[in-house]
């Protein structure tokens, strides 16, 4: 976005900056927090769902009493002000509501899903789609989202990795802390600034068996080294609020959890913004029978330090009681209300925040489309398929998922409107003209196990030159609660690639999913595979432009995709066995088990490594890396080291690279540690014959973790570093840190 066509807004953002430092906050909340009665401090904690367009007499009603501290999800741009309005101007105290939203890749503009826009490895596009979802959120009255999702998460059973960043603590925290700066802005007092919120806190990835909602059982060492690392870098790039998760963590829920929210979050991290449950969680305490009802759950949340209901109302209906019988303390009470006052303070919803101008679309779909662009993954392209030529005379577009503006946009996506989306069918007849792409859509959806268009598909095919392949899953199979047992494509899509394999035309195909797949076998037939997410509003156009070569590949995975689910949970960052497999025991065919042959850590019927390793994919060039440097042998305690490595460019066209630093050890500390963690990565542009010298600077504290006494410090030994294209490959080097 360019600055000068954004100036109008941001002087008039100016205009609304609160001029109120930290302390004259606090004394203001002190002020408030005297003249206000039980009910209103309850009021505060209250966040409410029930806004109907238009507003009903009965919650204007309720606003005016104080009754409500917040919304979500609820009304439209108009409803928000008029119940601004009155929350201002026709209540006792005038405390503004706070309007939040699930704004979470995107507002009226989708950007890929987050698991998406993590492939980019891009930090600085990332936060600029972040910061143009802001802009148009906060157009329309919205103060807070619920984003980003920062959750590690490692087991694509799990619907909800397609809000991930993914499963590496390292990544996830950069990126994460890009999106928090892309949705806060310059500072939350802008008109401009949409609040942020880390979520779920914290565990809720490593739900058992991948089933939304369910147990985490994570041992200390892990829950700091890898669960709470995003968290933490959230908390240190001012994220304004937190949110709970719904599940236990080590059988205490995470929303009545003392631990995770007072002894870490308050104490520890000294973190002052806001915490919110999720969705109804305070109630929930009661199924997972950690509470005996309704009044109880209100007493262990409070006491654990959640500041803010979502939706269910046991604060509101319990603690009055629960205070007249000791059972609660005024004081949790007042923190609570204080930091909510605190953010809509930092806001600048007492000081007459007013909506800004909402963005001109036409820069969002610029960044939508780059975004969508450098997500996408090439997988494979057997003897360089793509991209394909221009000239092409036909092509055959085959799948519903090729023209469903709808499912596109993946999960999360409410504020948009589908019709905006351009979809792959759109851009490609743009591009190529209607009368040489013929397509069919072969089934209703991508669940669809009929065969009945086959024979039309098939045709369509024998008459093309090429034919591309529109497989995956549809928008409403991943995200909350939508966990999958099965991997694989689903429908009768397998079949159709089957049938069409015998065709012997050039099969290309472009997955669109929120989650890693399997498709082992399906992938032995495709010439070349995209994998594009769901890629959001302008993820048509991107597809068509790396197809056809205007632009190149450059996304890496940032999930280990599995063979097939058994291999499940599978990650790169794991530790090692006392016996690990070797490149001997590669190459174990699939599903029939072999004749048992050693005795190493893998399986008798299936490969030890995923199909497609985290940090994997490929371009339309090619890419040398040379052997790992280091700049010295040692590191002490203060100072850094330099690890780098040559990236050439060796292919026939200049491209971007995502260049990755890995690093193993110590050997010999007081824990085995994974056998690579990424530290340090880059997106690079390397030019047709170009060489670039890609250098990382690594301090000690970079390689801190956490020790069997559970302190953060890099032990002393011998660490071992890649400079790597994946997490798969590299030349590396060994240096000592004293
Ligand atoms: C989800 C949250 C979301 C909230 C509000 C919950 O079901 O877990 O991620 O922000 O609903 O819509």
């Amino acid at each position: 976005m360019r600055i000068g066509s954004r100036l109008p807004f941001l002087i008039a953002a100016a205009a609304y900056l609160s001029a109120a430092p930290q302390e004259g906050i606090e004394k203001r909340i002190d002020s408030l927090l005297r003249r206000m009665t039980l009910e209103e401090k309850l009021g505060q904690m209250s966040q409410s769902t029930e806004m109907a367009s238009p507003i009903t007499d009965e919650i204007k009603r309720q606003i005016r009493a104080e009754r409500w501290g917040s919304f979500l999800n609820a009304g439209s741009a108009s409803d928000r002000a008029e119940a601004q309005r009155i929350a201002l101007k026709e209540t006792r105290l005038g405390i503004p509501l706070l309007f939040g939203r699930d704004v979470i890749h995107g507002y009226r503009t989708i950007f890929p899903i987050p698991l998406g826009q993590s492939a980019s490895w891009d930090e600085e596009l990332i936060s600029k789609a972040a910061r143009e979802a802001a802009l148009e959120a906060t157009a329309e009255g919205i103060h807070w989202t619920f984003a980003p999702m920062i959750d590690i998460s490692r087991d694509p059973r799990w619907g909800r990795v397609a809000e991930s960043l993914g499963e590496d603590p390292y990544l996830t925290s950069v990126l994460g802390a890009a999106m928090i700066r892309g949705f806060q802005g310059e500072s939350l007092n802008r008109a401009d600034s949409l609040a942020a919120c880390a979520k779920h806190y914290a565990g809720y990835g490593a739900a058992e068996g991948g089933r939304d909602y369910n147990s985490a059982w994570i041992p200390e060492i892990l829950l700091r080294d890898v669960y709470l690392r995003p968290f933490r870098a959230a908390r240190d790039t001012g994220v304004a609020t937190f949110m709970t998760a719904f599940n236990t963590v080590n059988a205490v829920p995470a929303t009545g959890n003392r631990f995770l929210l007072r002894d870490i979050l308050r104490n520890e991290w000294k973190f002052d913004g806001m915490v919110v449950s999720d969705y109804q969680a305070i109630s929930e305490l009661t199924a997972h029978g950690y509470a005996t009802g309704p009044r109880d759950a209100a007493r262990r949340a409070l006491e654990a330090g959640v500041n803010m209901e979502m939706v269910s109302t046991t604060y509101f209906d319990h603690l009055k009681s629960l205070l007249q019988e000791n059972l609660a303390a005024m004081k949790d009470i007042d923190e609570a209300v204080r930091n909510i006052l605190r953010l809509k303070f930092r806001l600048g919803l007492f000081d007459g925040r007013q909506a800004a101008p909402s963005p001109p679309h036409g820069e969002t779909l610029t960044t939508a489309e780059r975004l969508a662009t450098e997500s996408v993954v090439l997988l494979k392209n057997d003897n360089g398929l793509l991209p394909l030529k221009k000239t092409i005379a036909r092509l055959a577009v085959l799948g519903p998922l090729a023209d469903s503006q709808a499912d596109q946009m993946g999960t999360w996506a409410m504020d948009a409107n589908a019709r905006d989306v351009r979809t792959p069918v759109a851009a490609l007849r743009e591009l190529l003209g209607n009368e040489r792409v013929e397509y069919t859509p072969v089934w209703k959806n991508s669940r669809d196990s009929s065969t009945a268009q086959f024979a039309e598909a098939l045709r369509i095919a024998r008459e093309s030159d090429a034919v591309l392949l529109f497989l995956g899953e549809e928008a409403n199979m991943s995200g909350e609660a939508r966990s999958r047992a099965f991997l694989n494509l689903p429908g009768a899509q397998e079949q159709l690639v089957d049938e069409l394999a015998a065709t012997g035309k050039p099969l290309i195909a472009i997955i669109m999913a929120g989650r890693p797949l399997t498709f082992h076998q399906t992938a032995e037939k495709l010439g070349a595979i995209l994998y594009a997410w769901h890629p959001g509003t302008m993820g048509g156009p991107a597809i068509a432009h790396l197809l056809f070569g205007d632009s190149t590949p450059s996304g890496k995975l940032t999930i280990s995709f599995p063979r097939s689910v058994g291999q499940v949970p599978i990650y790169y960052a794991h530790l090692s066995t006392g016996r690990p497999p070797g490149p001997n025991d590669l190459g174990t065919p699939m599903g029939t088990p072999e004749n048992p042959k050693d005795y190493t850590s893998r399986y008798i019927d299936l490969d030890f490594t995923p199909e497609y390793p985290f940090g994997y994919g490929l371009s339309y060039t090619t890419f040398r890396y040379s052997a790992t440097r280091v700049s010295a042998a040692t590191l002490g305690s203060a100072g850094s080291v330099i690890i780098s490595a040559d990236v050439a460019n060796t292919g026939n066209r200049s491209a971007d690279e995502v260049v990755q630093l890995y690093v193993s050890g110590p050997a010999g500390g007081s824990v085995a540690r994974p056998v690579r963690e990424l530290k340090a990565f880059r997106r690079i542009h390397v030019r047709q014959g170009e060489t670039k010298a890609v250098d990382f600077s690594i301090r000690r504290s970079d390689l801190a973790y956490y020790n069997n006494r559970l302190e953060f410090s890099a032990e002393p030994g011998t660490y071992r570093a890649w400079v790597a294209p994946d997490s798969s490959r590299g030349i590396p080097i060994d240096f000592v840190v004293k």
